[in-house]
């Protein structure tokens, strides 16, 4: 054992280089993720393909005390906000204002960390954005064109390609859209519509003359094959480059930079008058802009982010964002005088059971909607937002499409988060404080074994490897290995069984030691687990500190991989709820709350004529409408709440005995989060009465109660005005 020791020692104190570490560090990093446009929520689908693996990438830089500035913010302009505001009877303006603060708040509940989260529409984004343009038109990098394009002379207008409809030349469809089909798919140029005609007067659209700057990516081709395809074809994703090279092989051609439009950043020209800059031009120039911002917030220079060569840049994106960050912003950054990005992680897509994630379709998850529902309505709810952060890592699209699942979401969240890593962390402290006295207990040299010597040694090579995993940008792997850990950790519990050995104190006098030599194994584990973890689930990691009675310095990067981050003799607080279980009827009501979406959408897309349709009924989302027999069948009575208790093992549901009167019914209501039972007894509520039984938790439920839920989700019960006898109808 002494052999075991001396390895030990030896570990603990040899730093393992791998080949990265040996690498130079960059001096400094600016991350960025995607800025998200400003004229809807956000789904979990673009949770996932930027902003979380962003998230991770930068916890675990600054981790490693690295300088890093992490930018995002809302992207503004382009023509789809405008034609938005003109469906809904508002302006622009007012759904930039009133989406810019929502989705800021929504990353924030989960923990998406961001230095800056700054706006396109801000003015020093438009002075950045047209100093930039200016700066290339002087140089000369621009060119101009004269062509003809769909002019409405009703509102004399040149047409943005959303804004004209015709006849699809592919499928016939009558209503594709002068970009796209939204049938058959097909991308296409406004001449091509068949019968082309204006949304905005409805009229057939005139040809006429006009002017745009244009960047002739043509030019650059030569430096795009050998900066992607050449240089970066190994350490770039190999959808990223395969993408790349097939544009560039498909032969680039100028691209205009300039629209006809009233609604972004003004051409900074005079000849340039009633025209802006296009959405695509201008919303990477907001990388900078933000981190202008940043540097103007925090007393900051901002210029060797973004012209300094030692500056490590990357973009995380989603695939649809490929060609603007690998081939056209590049070109503008070159031109401008500033850095390249050294990589782009794009993620593929997620989809949500079997289909595409769609906010107009109603096929899909808000990051809003799981906040309010799971995160705000639970008790500890940070720990629902590391769930979620967990599940969409686990399935992280990061070489194909991934597939989100309620049911993958409860297996995660069960089988690994709380099976295996909740596990582990909570039986070292239960233990720790039933046989250890509730502090870290002492090593006994002379008992260690090849057990505890193979436990620490995981934990160094698990460290080595979720570094180099997450210097790869494989998220998905690295977070794996961190479970892994978790995993090795029960099996060495399991295998040492400190429980077997605290029956045979009286006649085993090593015990104790024994005891004390695992526990401070599993204790210095957990330590290490909650470094590990923190890029990934951080509100975990900081629940582990608050237990441990850590600062969160403790969670830096060089502290993990050894045994001695918890000191002989500490005392430690009581275990936290890490994670809860997801129940099957969550799963049940999320499954079926997702279909009802989809039906009110497509009602709503069926009856009301495009010019008029919100195109986010969420605000407005009524179910169908029904007809008055409908409603007539459903039995509504008052009731009275008699009894009320827990189901146990359903963190959700109470149950309640109801007196209807003539009957007494037992009911189970999902409100255990929000209502105490006792404080509830004696209140009078309304009972759909003849709806079919159900059976929960092996109780029979006969009926249901109504209840009103606020924004922020708040339940109230519905009540009678005044108190009236139990059994009376409701209609
Ligand atoms: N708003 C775009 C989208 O959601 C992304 C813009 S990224 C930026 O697809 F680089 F242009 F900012
Ligand atoms: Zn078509």
């Amino acid at each position: 054992n002494s052999v075991a020791l001396t390895k030990m020692r030896r570990l603990n104190h040899t730093t393992i280089l791998s080949t990265f570490a040996a690498m130079n560090t960059p001096k400094r990093y600016l991350i960025t993720a995607a800025l998200p446009y400003a004229n809807g929520l956000k789904h979990i689908g673009h949770l996932a393909g930027a902003y979380l693996p962003a998230d991770i990438y930068v916890r675990y830089l600054k981790a490693q005390k690295r300088d890093v500035v992490f930018v995002c913010g809302s992207d503004e302009h382009g023509t789809a906000i405008p034609i938005q505001a003109t469906k809904e009877g508002t302006t622009a303006q007012a759904i930039i204002d009133k989406y810019h603060p929502i989705i800021e708040q929504n990353f924030k509940d989960l923990g998406i960390e961001f230095d800056i989260y700054h706006r396109t529409s801000d003015p020093l984004h438009h002075e950045t954005a047209s100093a930039f343009f200016k700066d290339l038109e002087a140089k000369g990098d621009l060119e101009t064109k004269t062509s003809e394009q769909y002019f409405d002379e009703a509102t004399s207008t040149f047409l943005a390609d959303r804004y004209i409809k015709g006849t699809c030349p592919n499928c016939s469809h009558p209503e594709a859209y002068g970009d796209q089909c939204e049938k058959c798919g097909k991308s296409l140029s406004p001449e091509e519509l068949i019968n082309p005609v204006s949304t905005l007067s409805g009229q057939a659209p005139i040809k006429k003359e006009t002017t745009h700057w244009y960047l002739p990516l043509n030019k650059h081709e030569d430096f795009l094959r050998q900066w992607i395809l050449n240089d970066h074809a190994k350490d770039w994703r190999a959808a990223v480059v395969g993408q790349c090279k097939s544009w560039i092989d498909g032969g680039l051609l100028p691209r205009a930079v300039t629209r006809d439009l009233d609604w972004g950043v003004k051409v900074p020209l005079a000849s340039g008058a009633g025209k802006v800059l296009y959405v695509w031009f201008d919303a990477p120039i907001g990388y900078i802009s933000a981190t202008k911002q940043w540097a103007l917030n925090n007393g900051k220079d901002w210029t060797p982010y973004w012209n300094d060569k030692e500056t490590k840049l990357v973009h995380f994106i989603g695939k649809d964002n490929i060609v603007f960050h690998c081939i056209i912003f590049p070109i503008m950054l070159k031109l401008h005088g500033n850095i390249l990005p050294e990589n782009v992680a794009a993620n593929e897509f997620m989809n949500l059971e079997g289909d595409k994630m769609s906010t107009s379709k109603g096929w899909s998850i808000e990051m809003d909607d799981f906040i309010n529902k799971w995160i705000k309505k639970d008790n500890g709810g940070n720990g629902l937002a590391d769930s979620l952060r967990f599940y969409l890592t686990a399935i992280a699209p990061e070489s194909k499409d991934s597939e989100f699942t309620w049911k993958g979401f409860q297996d995660s969240v069960n089988g690994e988060l709380v099976s295996i890593f909740a596990n582990f962390v909570n039986r070292t402290w239960v233990l720790m404080h039933k046989l250890c006295k509730g502090k870290v207990p002492a090593i006994h040299i002379e008992f260690l074994d090849d057990e505890d010597q193979a436990i620490l040694i995981s934990v160094k090579e698990s460290k080595e490897k979720i570094t180099e995993l997450l210097e790869q940008y494989k998220f998905r792997e690295a977070q794996f290995e961190v479970i892994n850990l978790a995993r090795l950790g029960n099996q060495y519990m399991q295998k040492k069984e400190p429980w077997i050995l605290a029956k045979n104190m009286e006649t085993d006098p090593t015990a104790q030691a024994k005891i004390d030599n695992t526990m401070h194994a599993c204790l210095q584990l957990c330590a290490n687990l909650a470094i590990l973890i923190n890029p990934f689930l951080p509100f975990t990691a900081k629940k582990m500190c608050y237990m441990m009675k850590v600062v969160d310095r403790m969670l830096e990067w060089e502290n993990a991989g050894g045994f001695n981050l918890l000191k002989v003799g500490y005392s430690l607080r009581p275990p936290e709820l890490l994670f809860r279980k997801i129940e099957d009827e969550e799963i049940e009501a999320e499954l079926a709350q997702l279909k009802s979406n989809l039906n009110a959408k497509k009602t709503t897309m069926d009856n009301i004529t495009p010019a008029a349709s919100p195109s986010d009924a969420k605000d407005k989302g009524l179910k169908p409408e029904i007809v008055f027999d409908d409603f007539g069948k459903i039995d509504l009575r008052v009731g009275t709440i008699i009894d009320a208790k827990k189901v146990e093992k359903a963190d959700k549901l109470l149950q309640l005995e109801v007196d209807l009167g003539t009957e007494k019914r037992t009911i189970l209501s999902g409100i255990a989060m929000h209502f105490d039972p006792a404080a509830i007894v004696g209140k009078q509520v309304v009972v759909v009465a003849n709806l079919a039984p159900r059976t929960m938790r092996g109780v029979e439920s006969k009926g249901m109660i109504l209840m009103a839920e606020d924004a922020n989700g708040k339940l109230y019960f519905v009540q009678p005005s005044e108190a009236i006898a139990p059994g009376s109808t409701i209609s």
